[in-house]
């Protein structure tokens, strides 16, 4: 970690910050006259009259207003696609690809944004994005924000330094980091390639999840999460500020960096996450509960229950139930799971599910464990057996998750993903002693 960058606990919480002293206003938001002559702006990312408990908000001291910059004009958006996601038609089979291959020509972290699919529309505020990255350059004099929603970034490989308008975070593969809608930010690589998958939530901002009986502690405890302190750039040059708005990508040039907060305080800022330090909770006698006990963060929709996006994560852990067959088992289900792998190798999976790669399984697909996986598991020796090195993560939302025409057809999408199910082969017999019509 650098030496400019530090960090403030909690999730949420309401932070206060100074990169200079002096520069936060004491007692009130916005003085007639600040005395370093800053200009204040709120930065809302709720309605003002959201309920207090999801009120996100934040004032900002900034040598410059937002507003300074010249008219924004359209550019290409290359792979970059947003709801409605109608280009191709969604298919009803299961997807899996291999990873995004890294590119071979300059490519910074905003060019090396490929959309695989979503659903909703930024236009409803509803639903949500899924995009690969894969960059070899940093952002130096351009800066990026969206205003169709926030991002769930989850790198896979390379660190990567965030310099937003609140401050500097630095995420790591198994990190997470979550940038507010409508926050600046440019992306600095601190390795010579960076990959990974962000979401970009279209709906409510991500929260906590409720534990009901767990308690008041486990899974993602909020002090673990880590906003930045306030950190400025006071810098002139010809640069130029890429906004995404209603998934259309426009350009503005500034001559300025945006990134000139000096102060600020409130409970909208952007953090990170390390996935190591989730509390994982899971079954000590029998069976298995559902994956909603590996919920990470939560964007809820209106209807209780029912994400617009749940972040869950399958981490290393204990497996210790008895008279069970411990890997994921076979589902079908009205929620929509698209799978990524950070690192090592998912439970479910013999082979074909790598780092880097993904999968998709709709409203009502089955899915569950191949063959191969079937068969080991369910001879397996049932002592306890720690799942080390893995780290698989699922955006699952309420919404089909409709594919890109990037993701139907580019050659890193696995058309034989259908096969690693095909060897499950009948096994019934009508009853004890009675011959298996399989063998
Ligand atoms: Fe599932």
């Amino acid at each position: 970690m650098s030496d400019e960058v530090r960090y403030q606990s909690g999730f949420g919480n309401e932070f206060a910050t100074e990169a200079v002293a002096g520069a936060l206003p004491v007692g009130q938001n916005a003085p007639q006259k600040h005395p370093l002559g800053l200009y204040t702006e709120q930065f809302s990312g709720t309605p003002f009259t959201a309920p207090r408990a999801t009120n996100r908000r934040t004032w900002t001291y900034r040598i410059r207003p937002s507003v300074t910059h010249r008219p924004y004009e359209e550019i290409a958006a290359g792979l970059i696609r947003s709801g409605p996601f109608v280009e191709v038609p969604t298919t009803p089979n299961q997807l899996r690809w291999d990873p995004l291959p890294l590119p071979d020509k300059v490519t910074d972290f905003v060019d090396g944004i490929i959309t695989l699919g979503g659903n909703g529309d930024p236009a409803m505020q509803t639903g949500i994005a899924i995009h690969l990255y894969a960059a070899n350059a940093s952002m130096d004099d351009r800066f990026f924000y969206s205003a169709d929603g926030e991002f769930l970034i989850v790198p896979q490989l390379g660190e990567l330094r965030f310099h937003t308008e609140l401050g500097i975070l630095e995420v790591a593969p198994g990190e997470i980091c979550i940038i507010p809608r409508g926050l600046k930010f440019r992306v600095e690589l601190l390795g010579k390639q960076a990959r990974g998958y962000m979401c970009e939530n279209y709906g409510l901002p991500f929260r906590l999840p409720e534990l009901g009986p767990i308690g008041a502690n486990g899974l993602a405890n909020s002090r673990d999460f880590k906003a930045p302190t306030a950190a400025y750039e006071d810098r002139d040059g010809d640069f130029h500020i890429t906004a995404k708005f209603l998934g259309r990508l426009w350009s503005a040039a500034i001559d300025h960096s945006p990134l000139d907060v000096v102060a600020w305080h409130g409970n909208y800022a952007p953090c990170k996450y390390d996935l190591a330090l989730f509390n994982c909770i899971n079954s000590v006698s029998f069976d298995h509960p559902d994956p909603s006990i590996y919920t990470v963060l939560s964007s809820p929709s209106a209807v209780p229950g029912t994400a617009n996006c749940d972040f869950a994560i399958f981490p290393p852990r204990w497996m210790v139930a008895e008279h069970t067959f411990r890997p994921p088992w076979f589902h079908r289900n009205l929620m929509n799971e698209f799978m990524g792998l950070v690192f090592g190798a998912y439970d479910a999976k013999a082979e074909g599910f790598v780092p880097g790669g993904a999968s998709l399984h709709n409203c009502m697909a089955g899915h569950g464990p191949d063959a191969e996986t079937f068969e080991r598991a369910s001879a397996a020796e049932l002592k306890p057996q720690y799942l080390d090195n893995t780290l698989a993560f699922m955006f699952e939302t309420q919404l089909v998750v409709r594919p890109t025409g990037f993701a139907m057809n580019t050659r890193i999408l696995q058309h034989e993903y259908f096969e690693c199910w095909q060897g499950l082969k009948k096994r019934f017999a009508a009853g004890p002693g009675a011959a298996s019509p399989a063998e």
